[in-house]
């Protein structure tokens, strides 16, 4: 007997996916609370089945898809997204079920022959294409770059109901299944979480969907993602906040990411959090001694201001500090004023370095970066008071 079962969503639908309790580390984002790989069975003339999962978890959907009919039954698969934590199981699903039809996006179909490398045949649906799986029709469309070129949505026009696979998910593991259920605290942080790790270099497209969503004359009553906990209620919370992240407005926070080696960029980082203080901004410091880089993107969402501070090792930046740079470039936040700091030797080259990488990254510079040789004196500290108390100034422009 399995100790899995599926639950129930909707009329005729299932949430037949896995709890990953165990996934701390999702490429290279932290994921403290797990995560879940969500899978749907619609049960119909042509039973159908919405993603699958990670390759390790197939066996639990089975059991859960077992709960409510025998997996054999399954004609449909559509495979909204070809990235391995909804495809891995694909391939020993496929030859369990032998499901008569599966889809994809067209890049979906490439995408999974460029993972599986299969004769098998899978259908390009193309956007706005329907399929009638008997009471209930499946309308698609594609959402190409959230997540990836072959990301698509898969609608259920007759229940109001939206996989929208890596779009407003999160990672948690529950066994709740709707955001309702859970503490709003925790979900309002992850879905946080998850937009600044994962979406938040995808905010233009996000942007040009959420204009989209309403002309696609959905009458939405869940949105079902692929990673965490569904929405059924207040649907506005998730969509507005997807709006307000991607519009990636600045506020009047600062965020300070710093490493240090005798304690000198450390010192520098305190003094000019007062200053920011001072100034009617709000200080958040990140040391990377003690924060990941998953929690610093977090805190960057929000805010209006970066600050980065590293001392010079052996000519370069801290390694610490080059592993957050590296990371945050890539989520590409727009908007935002900054600066770097740091303590030197007898050869001040990490702040030059940061500037350069602020500069790539688009941040708007207040100025050459702060260096301090060896340890800062009263006059450097003053220095540093008066770089914040200039953030400051510079976020309240921004505000007014
Ligand atoms: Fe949840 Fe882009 O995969």
């Amino acid at each position: 007997m399995s100790h899995f079962e599926a639950i129930k969503i909707s009329d005729d639908i299932y949430w037949v996916g896995a709890i990953d309790w165990e996934l701390r580390n999702f490429h290279g984002y932290q994921t403290s609370r797990g995560s879940t790989y969500n899978a749907f069975l619609i049960v119909d003339e042509r039973p159908t089945l919405i993603d699958a999962v990670k390759a390790p978890f197939l066996d639990e959907m089975l059991a859960r898809v077992a709960s409510v009919i025998d997996p054999s039954k399954i004609d449909v698969v559509v495979s909204n997204h070809a990235e391995m934590d909804h495809s891995g199981g694909l391939p020993r699903l496929l030859e369990r079920v032998a499901p008569s039809t599966v889809l994809a996006s067209p890049n979906g179909v490439k995408a999974l022959q460029a993972h599986f490398h299969w004769d098998k045949a899978i259908q390009a649906v193309k956007d706005g294409s329907t399929l009638s799986l008997g009471k209930n029709t499946l309308r698609f469309v594609e959402t190409k770059m959230i997540h990836w070129p072959d990301s698509m949505f898969s609608y259920v026009e007759e229940q109001g109901v939206l996989f929208s696979n890596d779009a407003f998910g999160m990672h948690l593991a529950s066994t709740e299944r709707f955001v309702d259920e859970l503490d709003q605290a925790v979900t309002d942080v992850e879905a946080a979480k998850y937009y600044a790790n994962i979406i938040l270099p995808l905010s233009p497209i996000v942007g040009k969907l959420l204009e989209r969503l309403p002309k696609l004359g959905f009458d939405l009553k869940l949105i079902a993602p692929d990673h965490g906990p569904l929405w059924r209620q207040d649907l506005q919370r998730i969509i507005g906040a997807y709006a307000r992240w991607a519009e990636q407005r600045p506020t009047r926070k600062a965020v300070l990411v710093y490493d240090t080696m005798w304690h000198s960029t450390e010192s520098m980082a305190h003094v000019i959090a007062e200053g920011i203080a001072k100034g009617g901004a709000r200080p958040v410091l990140m040391p990377l001694s003690g924060s990941h880089r998953s929690d610093i993107a977090t805190e960057i969402l929000d805010a209006g201001a970066l600050l980065v501070g590293s001392p010079t090792i052996n000519n370069q930046l801290y390694p610490t500090v080059a592993d957050a740079i590296s990371y945050l470039k890539g989520l590409n936040r727009k908007n935002l004023v900054g600066a770097a700091f740091g303590s030197y030797g007898w050869n001040a080259k990490a702040v030059p370095l940061l500037d350069a990488a602020l500069t790539d990254m688009g941040v708007q510079l207040l100025g050459e970066g702060l260096r301090v040789n060896y340890v800062p004196d009263a006059e450097a500290l003053a220095a540093c008071r008066a770089l914040g108390e200039r953030v400051a100034a510079r976020l309240q422009e921004n505000q007014a």
